[in-house]
């Protein structure tokens, strides 16, 4: 047949599976089931699990679990909130057990899910022994001063503050070009090779445009749900629609597409974050945990694109700028996060699309235990071969 293309199985550089501690959101095996499903072979898991990831003991129980995980390969970060987290990771990098599956180190310049934000003193610290050895450092770039003072303001303006998309205004576009341009400037000092995590604003893609010219060793990622969403899906998908960054606007969103156009953006990463429905729908919109499952949603929102179509049900008015190629595809989702990552993942073309197929997209039939999806009812282009669409051995 003519209309099937081949990939090879997909990177997603940015997701986090739960496990441990978290086991009633996702597992290893659930939520490589979902990647799987979305044609992702290989995945680099986040820190701010329980215990988070930053001794290497809890590094070591992360990676026996990850053997037993045969048809997703999962890598994962190292976390840091304090400068013995950074000793460890030292360690563990020094490790060749251990190495296999250390993608680098993650900080958090602000609290998010896991509190993992750290102090000034540590995050240099780190920028400061990645370079060292030459690992690759992720950030989470906000400013917590920032967000601090724009939630302040925001509290003092409103006599009750339920309505969800506050989140976006207390997590200013400002919040993050700050913080960028902290990091950036560690990154200037000690050259580490450096990784903006879910890049959202248009100010950080101008600020990584710069400095990817100056000669920085910079690079960055931007999630399916900032391509797709703006704050205008508050209106139909309330607190599901709350993540960190948050949404921001249409404006910041066609940004985001400009960078994926001129090469500012390096790979798409969906940060996968499942949360319960439960835990979603309950109590002050504000108050429940950010994130949004998306690793199984990232493949066919993006060949709709590829197609020439737009999956949002808001029509194509909105980013008519959004436009990519199955090269662009496989460089953001596969080679350069496979360099990026020295992930060494391989290329085989093992991924068989149906470019042609539409279906559309229901929580309800997706793999992730959160059962859920901020794309519910969408229309996409693209399915992978019958044989490929579930993971066959846990
Ligand atoms: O929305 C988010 N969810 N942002 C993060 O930084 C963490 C993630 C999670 O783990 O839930
Ligand atoms: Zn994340």
């Amino acid at each position: 047949m003519n209309n099937i293309l081949t990939l090879p199985g997909l990177i997603d550089c940015h997701v986090h599976f739960r496990e441990p501690g978290m086991e009633h959101k996702g597992t290893m095996a659930t939520e490589s089931a979902a990647a799987y499903a979305g044609g992702v072979r290989t995945v680099c898991e986040m820190p701010n699990t329980n215990p988070p990831t930053v001794s290497i003991e809890a590094f070591q129980d992360k990676v026996r679990r990850a053997e037993k995980i045969h048809d997703v390969d999962i890598r994962f970060f190292f976390g840091a909130t304090e400068a013995g987290h950074i000793q460890e990771f030292r360690k563990a990098w020094s490790m060749p057990e251990l190495r296999k599956r250390l993608v680098g180190m993650k900080i958090f310049f602000d609290h998010s899910t896991g509190d993992q934000g750290a102090n000034t003193a540590v995050i240099e610290e780190a920028f400061k022994v990645c370079a060292e050895l030459g690992a690759p450092l992720v950030a989470h770039c906000e400013d917590a001063a920032i967000n601090a003072e724009a939630r302040e303001l925001m509290l003092d303006q409103v006599s009750e503050a339920t309505d969800v998309s506050l989140h976006s205004l207390m997590r200013p576009c400002a919040s993050e070009a700050r913080a960028i341009e902290q990091a950036l400037s560690l990154t200037r000092t000690y050259g580490t090779q450096f990784h903006i995590a879910h890049l959202s604003t248009a100010l950080g893609i101008e600020l990584v445009r710069d400095a990817k010219k100056e000669g920085l060793p910079v690079t960055c990622e931007v999630t399916p749900h900032h391509l797709f969403l703006t704050i205008d899906d508050y209106e139909t998908l309330s607190a599901r629609g709350k993540m960190n960054p948050p949404l921001r606007t249409a404006q910041e969103q066609k940004a985001l597409w400009q960078g994926i156009a001129d090469g500012t953006v390096d790979c798409i990463g969906t940060d996968h974050a499942p949360h319960l429905l439960q835990e979603k729908e309950s109590g002050n919109p504000l108050a429940v945990p950010s994130g949004v499952p998306g690793t199984e949603t990232m493949l066919p929102l993006l060949l709709t694109v590829v197609a020439g179509g737009w999956p949002h049900p808001n029509g194509k008015s909105q980013t008519g700028n959004a436009k990519i190629s199955m090269d662009d595809l496989r460089r953001l989702c596969f080679t350069n996060p496979n360099r990026i990552f020295n992930l060494n993942a391989p290329e085989e073309e093992v991924l068989q699309i149906d470019t042609t197929a539409e279906w559309e997209i229901h929580g309800e039939e997706l793999h992730s235990k959160c059962g859920w999806t901020p794309y519910e009812g969408w229309r996409v282009r693209g399915l992978l071969r019958e044989s490929q669409q579930c993971k066959h051995t846990a």
